[in-house]
């Protein structure tokens, strides 16, 4: 991470706690570890975003509906679903440090610096060539480039071998190879890599041991592959249809770093799309567009997204990405879209002895539906808005401001009313222009300190517009409405007020673009 981006999230980290967007979790004990509670404007957003998500599933989609399964599952469906063996992660410790780390992301760490090598020559020969350069030449021909690339290809290639394998000795060996140390005390003195599961357990009511262990789930996704038969059945589903689903999920994650990216208890909104089997792959093409420009509606900028296509694919995959976002650390994974087979219903057959398929009247045949899934992390989507929204700005006047700049759909509070004194009647109207709005909005009333310093509170908590009422709202009902991002201000009919906000504040403004 660079200086400046680090910077950015430390500056988005503080910002998030003093504006009551995110707290870390239980502070009064010095709180616990990757752990944060969303605060009064957190759980505000927070929202705005489920309801993005699900008014663009599931209400504009005659084909998806949506569920909420319970958070403890019975213990089989890990076994099935391959949890129990495989969900693991390769794990190392330091010696000397007594830090845990992931041995692959150490591995991961080491190649994106050599990434970053490859990057400062090729900003410097762009600087050096102007308009002449093609990156593309200069990739294929220049030494340097080439021996970085081809290091890199080879780490990969050994990294990617000894997963696959589970050689975990073969892990250590490269580590070694590569001489990577301790990234806080710069010792190389590993112990041997050892593979951690990443399920959290607990046991069920009064019975201990093995037989009363349930797992928190690892993914919501599994709540949905053993409800595919109920929703089919009572929903009267047709192939194709898709069932969508938001909802905590837990991971006992070896290093939870880089505040609400990486989490031990975070939130999903996944979605399965439950498809003829062989038309999966044109099915993924279809959700891969239609993700992106769901994401891109929010306007964070559509260079700030890319495509990860995965070429090490799971073995229950035939093609999966992600969509990846420039978080302040750097482009970073957002959601991932997969095209699952019938890995998951195959399983679930298998082990609960029930027939999981859809019997196609086209067809005149049964068969377990493939599954392209779209699954994105709620608190990573909550991350990318608040650190692209997050503004210093110097304004004309040389004074500056610190706002957030959510999209008006999706801000905490949507309006700040402001009476210009806290006298001559104006608190009054005031609140009559709150007690009109509230059935509708959230919004809030100040009364305190200068009207500027109000703006300013309100420009950093994101609220997109202000409401003035001053003197002139006493003789002809009107009021002026300040746009938080022009701060250009109009006047508008305190009768007109609610069609106003509610037009530029409707979540439609972002579902009318998909
Ligand atoms: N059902 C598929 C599945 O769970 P995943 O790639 O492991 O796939 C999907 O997770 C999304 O969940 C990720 O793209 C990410 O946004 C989010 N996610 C995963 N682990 C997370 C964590 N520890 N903290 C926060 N978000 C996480």
């Amino acid at each position: 991470m660079s200086q400046s981006e680090d910077n950015l999230l430390k500056k988005v980290i503080a910002h998030a706690k003093e504006y009551g967007y995110v707290f870390p979790s239980s502070e009064i004990y010095d709180g616990l570890s990757a752990t944060y509670d969303y605060g009064q404007y957190g759980v505000e957003l927070k929202n705005h975003l489920k309801q993005y998500w699900w008014q663009a599933m599931v209400r504009m989609n005659e084909n998806i509906v949506g569920i909420d399964a319970a958070i403890f599952m019975h213990p089989t469906t890990w076994k099935a679903s391959g949890h129990v063996d495989a969900f693991n992660d390769p794990l190392i410790d330091n010696k000397d440090s007594k830090k845990r780390y992931r041995a692959d992301q150490l591995i991961e760490e080491y190649v994106s610096k050599i990434e970053n090598k490859i990057a400062k020559e090729e900003g410097k020969a762009a600087k050096r060539f102007g308009d002449a350069f093609d990156l593309d030449q200069f990739r294929g021909t220049n030494p340097r480039v080439l021996q970085y690339q081809s290091q890199i290809d080879s780490i990969n290639q050994k990294l990617k071998e000894s997963i696959e394998q589970g050689a975990l000795q073969d892990l250590k060996a490269l580590i070694e190879e590569l001489g990577i140390a301790d990234p806080v005390s710069g010792s190389r003195n590993w112990t041997d890599v050892r593979q951690f599961n990443l399920m959290f357990s607990t046991e069920l009511g009064s019975v201990a041991g093995e037989s009363g262990k349930i797992y928190l789930r690892p993914e919501t996704a599994q709540g949905i592959f053993v409800n595919f038969l109920n929703v089919q059945k009572t929903g009267r589903m047709r192939i194709p249809f898709g069932i969508a689903q938001i909802g905590k999920a837990f991971r006992n994650e070896i290093i939870a770093r880089q505040f609400i990216f990486r989490m031990r208890e975070f939130e999903q909104m996944e979605m399965q799309f439950f498809v003829k089997p062989g038309e999966e792959l044109d099915w993924y093409q279809e959700w891969k567009e239609k993700r992106m420009k769901w994401h891109q509606a929010l306007g964070l900028g559509s260079e700030n997204y890319r495509f990860h296509d995965h070429l090490n694919l799971a073995h229950y995959a035939n093609a999966a990405c992600d969509i990846e976002f420039k978080f302040p650390m750097g482009f970073k994974e957002l959601e991932g879209i997969h095209s699952r087979t019938d890995f998951d219903l195959k399983a679930h057959e298998q082990h609960s002895g029930k027939k999981l398929q859809f019997f196609d009247p086209s067809e005149d045949k049964s068969y377990v539906p493939y599954v392209i899934e779209t699954s994105i992390g709620l608190d990573r989507l909550f991350l990318a808005l608040l650190s692209k929204s997050y503004t210093e700005e110097t304004l004309e006047d040389g004074s500056e401001r610190t706002v957030l700049k959510i999209p008006a759909p999706l801000a905490p509070v949507k309006a700040a009313i402001l009476p210009l004194v806290n006298k001559d009647g104006l608190p009054e109207k005031a609140r009559q222009v709150f007690d009109q709005l509230k059935y509708h909005l959230l919004c809030q009333i100040d009364f305190k300190d200068a009207i500027g310093r109000r703006y300013r509170r309100q420009d950093a908590i994101g609220t997109p517009f202000g409401i003035t009422i001053d003197h002139q709202t006493l003789e002809d009902d009107t009021v002026t409405l300040r746009d938080r991002d022009s701060m250009v201000q109009e006047r508008v009919q305190i009768t007109q007020l609610t069609s106003v906000l509610l037009e530029k504040c409707s979540l439609q403004q972002l579902l009318k673009q998909l």
